[in-house]
């Protein structure tokens, strides 16, 4: 009886062996702050083995993006299952002053994974704003203990107050055309979500967008963009949703100045993105 359970676990064991696949995946893009090139940036390559408790985060490989903010990343890894890759990014942009770096998480679509150890394709995520939040507030990387939280030093807005917002939307090598793109200020309390501006991306996938509202506080704008790329068969759109950052809000009706989010690829898959058939 012993002896079979253990020829079980023995052939369970060296099945699962069988099994172990290499695979690879590549990575490019180039890293902006506002319109400087974000140089010195650490980007890390992960395959995220989830809560895989044994089995920890394989760093894949990392680099630092070069002087005019560039990087191009690749690495392989050998796993059971189908890797999961995504691509770290430690940075200080936009951080207004707090202690510790952003980091902002991109996932790889498994269609970039290639068997064995060159990847035969290379994503390229396109040319990104760090500048732009994620709707995902507390994504500080420390490697020293918080030293202390500085006080708040948002500045209090109120009235007539503009924004605007451009960019670029690719899927893959094609522009993506025709994604819908809404300018929201996101109310708490009462009102409801005011909608300051809608547009869709022209054959070039380009987009630019302006709003106004008026509000008793500051307002707290968010681009979201939906989209079907990369998305299979999937019913609804993906939902990508930005904040922007609040030094792009002008008083008054007329925006001062334009918050360009760069140019992305939506195949890449962001954290807290949604499904969302109402908009
Ligand atoms: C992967 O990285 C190596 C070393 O950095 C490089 O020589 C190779 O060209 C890269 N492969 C791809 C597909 O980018
Ligand atoms: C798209 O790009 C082409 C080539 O650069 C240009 O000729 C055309 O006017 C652009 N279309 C729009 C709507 O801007």
């Amino acid at each position: 009886m012993k002896t079979n359970i253990l020829i079980l676990i023995f052939s369970c064991l060296f099945g699962a062996f069988l099994t172990f696949r290499t695979q690879s995946v590549a990575v490019k893009g180039k890293l902006m702050c506002g319109s400087e090139p974000a140089k010195g940036i650490l980007v890390k390559l992960i395959d995220d083995d989830g809560f895989n408790v044994p089995d920890p985060d394989d760093n894949m490989g990392q680099t630092k993006t070069s002087n005019d903010g560039s990087f191009s990343l690749n690495g392989s890894t050998a796993e059971l299952s189908s890797i999961e890759p995504e691509l770290k990014i430690y940075h200080d942009c936009n951080d207004e002053h707090k202690p510790c770096l952003r980091r902002w998480l991109i996932r790889i679509p498994s269609r970039y994974i290639s068997d064995g150890e060159n990847p035969q394709q290379v994503m390229d995520l396109g040319t990104l704003n760090l500048e732009k939040n994620f709707i995902m507030k507390l994504l500080l990387f420390c490697v020293l203990p918080l030293l202390m939280a500085r006080p708040e030093t948002a500045k209090k807005t109120s009235g007539t107050q503009s924004i605007s917002v451009k960019g670029v939307l690719r899927c893959g090598s094609k522009p993506a055309k025709g994604v819908l793109i809404k300018l929201i200020d996101e109310d708490f309390g009462q009102d409801t979500d005011d909608m300051l501006g809608r547009v869709h991306t022209d054959e070039n996938g380009t987009f630019e967008l302006k709003g106004h509202t008026t509000e008793f506080t500051a307002i707290d704008t968010s681009l979201s963009i939906y989209h079907d790329c990369n998305d299979g068969n999937t019913p609804c759109q993906r939902r990508w949703r930005f904040e922007i950052p609040s030094k792009y809000i002008s008083t008054g009706e007329t925006p001062k100045k334009t918050f360009d989010i760069g140019t992305w690829n939506l195949e890449a898959i962001l954290p807290r993105e949604k499904h969302d058939c109402d908009h």
